[in-house]
């Protein structure tokens, strides 16, 4: 057996290093700089503390993004050097993230070793390659991100951290071959088993949807299937899934095959982004004179948001996760017993709050993260939750799960057809969310952002808004200068939270105009961004008439754009006359 020695490297802090919403996110060449992806490795170790890292077993993986087989290597040496006893590792170093999230909850190691905790290697749905995004983030025992109190310490100890250890005489391991490799160090064995990256997944998804049911409607001669991983590590788990699984024909994947560049595309499972699923179903400009699928998603670089799509027809993530809760019990055998409740984020429409009213569920309005759902999960209050950043998941993991909501609209198309199968009319996509409407009426939404502009202007134009808020009489004559049809704000204030479960306190969770007719506007600087900053506005506007709830949701939402941009004085600030995305 291969031994290795503890060396410990002299450093000196990096700026920056704190950790977003999900973890660190920088440039590859921020990442690849001499002792930088060391100095953040060494101090969560430090965050986590000596006796939760010695002996730990600790997942290291991510959605192969450029950097990420040589941060492996890396992150297994210093985890050897530190103490740990076991470091698991997903095939080729891919794993989607709430793949992730279920290898910690779930596997058992050959040695009946359980995990405590991984690193995933991911910047979402940011662009990879050489010149473009890296990132990093640890999650905890229960599957879920470190919470804030542990990425406060990790950032605390980047400020100060002097040295980090890291093994001598390791040799790289092969992460490409599955087994166990086995080394010595100071403190005695030391393993590295790379497993096959869906196996517990597909155990899992197994065990909350029927299977068979999504088999036969897939296998329909009526029914028609595309998915797009966008080249992220979804692409793995599609093919497992949808084609070896469920018997989708291999044709139906688009961009499955996970690249460090993602194909040199934006994986962001959004209108602008996932253009060649977006043409291929038939939405936006096209020359696509074939018949459009009657079901399409996407997901984004590690594969924890979607996007839902029928023919012709794109479904909200705030409709999605509404939908998916009001049809869950009768669906989807994991929930045939009951939701314990429902959770969305503050800026998702309101749709699912009309469904948990109509079905008496508890109900919570979180800020923005998913990371505030976990703690409404672990105390068994939220069972299905979404975000209208194409996050919809539910407490199977604590993370979101692109994977796991297709399954979830699959399960529930082929609920909704069990009698239609093999020939004839099907219930559509479009069908359930138009029928979903004239139920609970419909939530008109839209989300406007203004990526990479200056963060001063940004800045400005936040606090321009928050001082705006202080007089609604004034708020609302410049709202009926801008346009007359819309209703007046009632209250305006800048969202906080104060978590049900540890009464933590949550302030400046983004900026909320509140009309009268329940039409919202909202606005918030996005934390997930490496340049600049982003500003999102979110537009809302609910219409309970059944007549009216057919509209085109642009034309319908006109008016309280033109607002939302000129009471925010968006081009003055920004120097932007439109939005760079639009979903
Ligand atoms: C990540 C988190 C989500 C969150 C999103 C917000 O994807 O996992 O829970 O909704 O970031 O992104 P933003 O760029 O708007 O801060
Ligand atoms: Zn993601």
């Amino acid at each position: 057996m291969v031994v290795f020695q503890v060396a410990r490297v002299e450093t000196t802090p990096f700026d920056g290093q704190k950790p977003g919403t999900s973890g660190l996110r920088k440039k590859v060449k921020v990442f690849t700089q001499p002792h930088y992806l060391h100095n953040f490795v060494q101090s969560t170790f430090y965050a986590l503390g000596a006796d939760k890292v010695r002996g730990a077993t600790l997942v290291v993986s991510g959605d192969g993004r450029y950097y990420s087989k040589d941060a492996i290597q890396i992150i297994i040496k210093m985890a050897a050097a530190n103490g740990v006893r076991r470091i698991w590792v997903g095939q080729n170093g891919l794993l989607s993230t709430p793949a992730v999230s279920a290898v910690i909850r779930d596997r058992v190691g050959h040695d009946g070793s359980k995990a405590n905790g991984g690193f995933i290697l991911t910047a979402s749905h940011n662009p990879g390659g050489p010149h473009e995004d890296f990132g990093i983030k640890y999650n905890m025992e229960n599957g879920g991100p470190a919470p804030e109190s542990v990425t406060d310490k990790i950032y605390e100890n980047t400020k100060t951290i002097k040295e980090y250890l890291i093994a001598e005489g390791l040799p790289d391991v092969d992460i490409c071959t599955v087994g166990v490799s086995s080394f010595t160090g100071p403190e005695g064995q030391f393993d590295v088993d790379v497993f096959d990256s869906t196996t517990d997944y597909v155990k899992l998804m197994k065990s909350i949807f029927d299977f068979e049911s999504i088999r036969k409607l897939l296998s329909s001669p009526n029914f028609t299937f595309c998915y797009d991983a966008l080249h992220g590590v979804a692409g793995v788990y599609a093919k497992r899934i949808f084609v070896e699984e469920l018997g989708a024909e291999e044709s139906s994947l688009l961009n499955c095959v996970p690249k460090e560049d993602f194909g040199g595309g934006h994986p962001d499972p959004n209108l602008t982004y996932a253009k060649e699923l977006v043409a291929r179903m038939g939405l936006g400009k096209t020359n696509n004179e074939s018949e459009p699928p009657e079901f399409g998603a996407a997901a984004d670089g590690d594969a924890d948001r979607n996007m839902i799509l029928g023919k012709r027809f794109f479904v909200t993530p705030s409709d999605s996760v509404a939908i998916i809760a009001a049809n869950a019990v009768e669906a989807i055998p994991y929930f045939s017993s009951g939701l314990k409740g429902v959770a969305r984020s503050m800026p998702t429409s309101a749709a699912l709050d009309v469904v948990a009213k109509h079905l008496n569920l508890k109900f919570f309005e979180v800020p923005t993260g998913w990371k505030f759902f976990g703690n409404l999960m672990d105390a068994g209050m939220c069972s299905v939750c979404g975000e209208e950043s194409f996050g919809t998941g539910s407490d199977h993991i604590r993370e979101k799960d692109g994977i796991w909501a297709v399954l979830a609209w699959l399960s529930i198309l082929a609920y909704k057809n069990k009698d239609n199968l093999g020939g004839g009319k099907l219930v559509t996509v479009e069908d359930i969310v138009r029928q979903h409407w004239s139920v609970y009426g419909r939530h008109y939404y839209t989300r406007y952002d203004y990526e990479n502009v200056d963060a001063g202007g940004a800045k400005d134009l936040m606090a321009h808004l928050v001082k705006l808020q202080s007089s609604l009489g004034e708020v609302n004559e410049i709202i009926k200068g801008i346009c007359s049809d819309v209703s007046n704000v009632d209250r305006a204030d800048e969202f906080e939270y104060k978590d049900p479960v540890d009464g933590s306190i949550s302030k400046h969770q983004g900026i909320r105009y509140l009309f009268e007719d329940g039409s919202r506007l909202v606005f918030r600087l996005s934390g997930t961004g490496s340049e600049g900053a982003t500003i999102r506005v979110y537009i809302e506007q609910y219409e309970k008439d059944s007549s009216k709830t057919g509209r085109d949701s642009q034309e319908a939402l006109a008016p309280l754009v033109e607002v939302a941009i000129k009471l925010s004085k968006m081009e003055a600030f920004t120097g932007r006359s439109a939005p760079t995305v639009i979903t």
